[in-house]
């Protein structure tokens, strides 16, 4: 009998650092609880055949993928984009029959497409028994991710999934790929609130990448970047943007050592700058979540709150003292 496979990938939130991995800065995000699985069996053709019980039309494509952008429906160009970047690595993918299912909630700017990347990724290579690092299983769902959402996005949501652990924050350097596990200090309690949905793919974060490569052009790589190579731009848009990255890089850091002191008071405080950052900077908030924020910071023993991700929408996430 065919082994049934069941495997499972998890959402992510991100604490401190965004809109920093694609100019090879500085993040950290943890996993969450919320989760994508794919649940099925190889089989001797070459179709991959998905159900997702959280979408009305199946997916059936064959192998080997050729054009991964133009799958229908929508959803399967995540699978479509992995399956063509294994076939790429000359990985070679026996046909598959399975069913998807997730609690990660769908367009909230939880990673669920990022989820489902490595979810797909890991079924394709133990199914084709092949073994890859989790790096490179990052790096393969990131160009996938490019493929099927068409948005330029950085290595953050991919690799924390891929590498993240249970209870820990992941402290990533985007430009070495180096990553550091925190543990949660017992004491902290991380809240995510869902504002409103969004899809980053229609929206300004492709022009944000395209300010940082400008940036870039002017001051040299940001990651290397000072205060006053931001305050020499001539141009006042990118000027906030640069001072955006750097700030936030240096916020990642202290916001690191913050928690390992177990000074909580100051993490916090770094979350509440990193969303006015994010939201006078580098625009990516909207109205609903600086209010969002605001209440967050009002309800008793929350210490940080910000937006956390892409933005335009999605998610807030705090701390607060656990009771
Ligand atoms: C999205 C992208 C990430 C990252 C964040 C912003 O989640 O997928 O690569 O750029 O936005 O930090």
């Amino acid at each position: 009998m065919t082994e049934t496979i069941h495997i499972s990938a998890p959402g992510r939130v991100n604490l401190i650092g965004d809109h920093t991995d694609y100019t090879g800065g500085l993040v950290m995000p943890m996993t969450l609880d919320a989760r994508t699985t794919v649940v099925g069996q190889a089989n001797p053709s070459q179709m991959w055949n998905l159900i997702s019980l959280d979408e009305p039309v199946s997916l059936s494509i064959e192998l080997p993928i050729q054009d991964p952008s133009s799958v229908l429906p929508r959803w399967g160009r995540y699978v479509a984009g992995v399956l063509f970047e294994l076939g790429q690595l000359g990985i070679e993918v026996p046909g598959f029959t399975g069913e998807i299912s997730t609690t990660i909630p769908i367009g909230s700017g939880l990673s669920s497409s990022a989820a489902l990347e490595i979810a797909i990724a890991r079924t394709a290579l133990s199914i084709a028994h092949v073994e890859l690092p989790d790096t490179d299983i990052a790096l393969l769902c990131q160009r996938a991710e490019h493929i099927a959402s068409g948005v330029p996005c950085g290595i953050m949501d991919q690799l924390c999934i891929a590498i993240g652990q249970p209870n820990a924050a992941t402290l990533i350097d985007c430009h070495t790929l180096e990553v550091q596990h925190i543990a949660m200090p017992d004491e902290i309690e991380v809240v995510t609130r869902f504002i409103s949905h969004r899809t980053l793919a229609g929206s300004e974060y492709s022009d944000r990448v395209a300010d940082c490569q400008n940036i870039e052009g002017i001051i040299g790589p940001l990651r290397l970047a000072r205060i006053s190579d931001a305050e020499n731009i001539a141009d006042q848009r990118l000027s906030r943007r640069a001072r955006h990255v750097i700030t936030e890089n240096q916020r990642v850091r202290d916001f690191a050592s913050a928690l390992s002191q177990k000074d909580f008071r100051t993490a916090g405080e770094l979350m509440v700058a990193s969303h006015a950052s994010l939201a006078n900077d580098y625009e990516t908030s909207n109205e609903a979540m600086d209010q969002a924020v605001k209440t967050m910071m009002n309800e008793p023993g929350f210490l940080g709150a910000r937006m956390t991700g892409g933005g335009f929408g999605g998610c807030i996430v705090g701390i607060r003292h656990r009771t």
